[in-house]
């Protein structure tokens, strides 16, 4: 077995490092987290976590005492390592086209403190060819660093349980990276799936692909029964109630957050734009919010209207606000209502809950988090609910 006892996470203060760094760390590895944050390593270093992931806080107050986690921003601290991880992704751009810019930065940038025998683990959510360009590159024009792709699938906020049980998808482009990556993630992977570079960077792309596709049917079927005059919620049990071929059909919502539509769209980039069932997700997902202002200008003057949202981060119990169809919501509410106030338990709000259920007519559901479930609703409201979250 190879020999792995230092480990630099690149990005280590973000949501896929450092939840990985404390799981690495947990293990005996000693971890060094590398981050241009600086406020974030100085949260990490004063024992809190700078977001919400369950169960980690108490984890990383466990291990700083050992020694094993080091925060920093240098660079060096790569030369020290025996596995380099790199989470630092290809986002897409306003044209929606992959984004390698900072990838392509932080790895030029690494590369003066990098040296022959390591491996760099690519672990990051990357357009696929990227991990074979990087491997290129290091073997044309050195250090003769190993190159290794390595996606993380985890749901964020369930990181620490689903990087132990979640099969890990492990791909490398020659024996010594395969054998490191055996090696980290044998340590903390119930499963390993061994592929070849692309089909692993395939495969991360069209989980979440799935997972977006799914939540679009999920919408589209209920604009259909909305626009039936029906209740979506009765028409979705009735379909999977008790039965085996559709109870995984998920419930409507608002499908948001770093990742799902970035991932939509690289793999629509990456397939020459022929990604249909890609696209048409995405003018689905994407539309939800205006069908849902549409729908209350259906129900009610909504330019006498004070409306009030309940729930602004992208995903539910998540303090995550990035790319949350939140934001989109109450832009398009401040082009229609008379007054728009927002409310969030992970953020700063401009009003509490008790503000939103009194002082506004319409209420609308952003983010179903559990403070919301089962909500007491003022007779006369206008409410707008697509989780279901307040019950009927
Ligand atoms: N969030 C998730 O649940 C999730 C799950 C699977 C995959 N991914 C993928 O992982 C990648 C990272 O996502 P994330 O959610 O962790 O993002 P993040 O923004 O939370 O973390 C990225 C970190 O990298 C740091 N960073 C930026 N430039 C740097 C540099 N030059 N040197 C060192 N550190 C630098 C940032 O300060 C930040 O802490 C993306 O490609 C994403 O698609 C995310």
């Amino acid at each position: 077995m190879t020999q792995i006892q230092r480990i630099t996470i690149v990005g280590g203060a973000g949501h896929v490092g450092l939840p990985l760094a404390l799981v690495l760390a947990d293990q005996g590895f000693h971890v060094d987290v590398l981050d241009v944050n600086a406020a974030a390593l100085a949260t990490i270093k004063a024992g809190k976590m700078p977001f919400r992931e369950h169960g980690a806080e108490a984890l990383l107050q466990k291990l700083l005492p050992t020694g094993r986690l080091n925060m920093t921003s240098d660079n060096a601290v790569t030369a020290l390592a025996d596995v380099v991880i790199c989470v630092i992704g290809t986002p897409v751009d306003e044209y929606l086209n992959p984004e390698t810019y900072l990838f392509y930065k932080v790895i030029g940038d690494l590369r003066p403190h990098l040296r022959d025998g390591q491996t760099l683990i690519l672990r990051s959510t990357v357009y696929p060819g990227l991990s074979a360009k990087i491997d290129r590159m290091f073997r044309e024009e050195g250090p003769r660093v190993h190159v290794a792709f390595c996606p993380e699938r985890v749901a964020q906020g369930q990181s620490l349980r689903e990087i132990h049980e979640l099969p890990q998808i492990i791909s490398a482009f020659d024996d010594v990276g395969i054998a490191a990556a055996r090696t980290v993630f044998g340590r903390i992977s119930r499963e390993l799936i061994e592929v070849v570079p692309l089909e692993a960077e395939l495969a991360k792309l069209m989980c979440n692909c799935y997972r977006y596709i799914t939540f679009a049917i999920a919408n589209q079927f209920h604009m259909i029964a909305t626009d039936a005059g029906v209740d979506f919620n009765r028409v979705h049990h009735a379909a999977t109630h008790n039965n085996p071929r559709t109870s995984t059909m998920p419930r409507p919502g608002l499908a948001a957050g770093p990742c799902l539509f970035k991932d939509t769209m690289q793999l629509a980039a990456f397939s020459n734009n022929n990604f249909f069932l890609g696209h048409a997700a995405m003018l689905i997902n994407e539309g939800l919010p205006q069908y849902m202002v549409n729908t209350l200008k259906g129900k009610c003057d909504l330019h006498k209207m004070k409306a009030g949202i309940l729930g602004m981060t992208f995903k539910a119990d998540c303090d995550d606000i990035r790319d949350s169809l939140s934001f989109k919501l109450k832009k398009l509410l401040q082009l229609e209502a008379k007054a728009v106030l927002t409310h969030d338990p992970f953020l700063k709000s401009d009003a509490t809950i008790e503000q939103i259920l009194n002082e506004c007519d319409v209420i609308v559901v952003g983010t179903p988090h559990k403070e919301y479930r089962g909500l007491k609703i003022p007779t006369g409201k206008i409410v707008e609910d697509v989780w279901n979250c307040l019950g009927k």
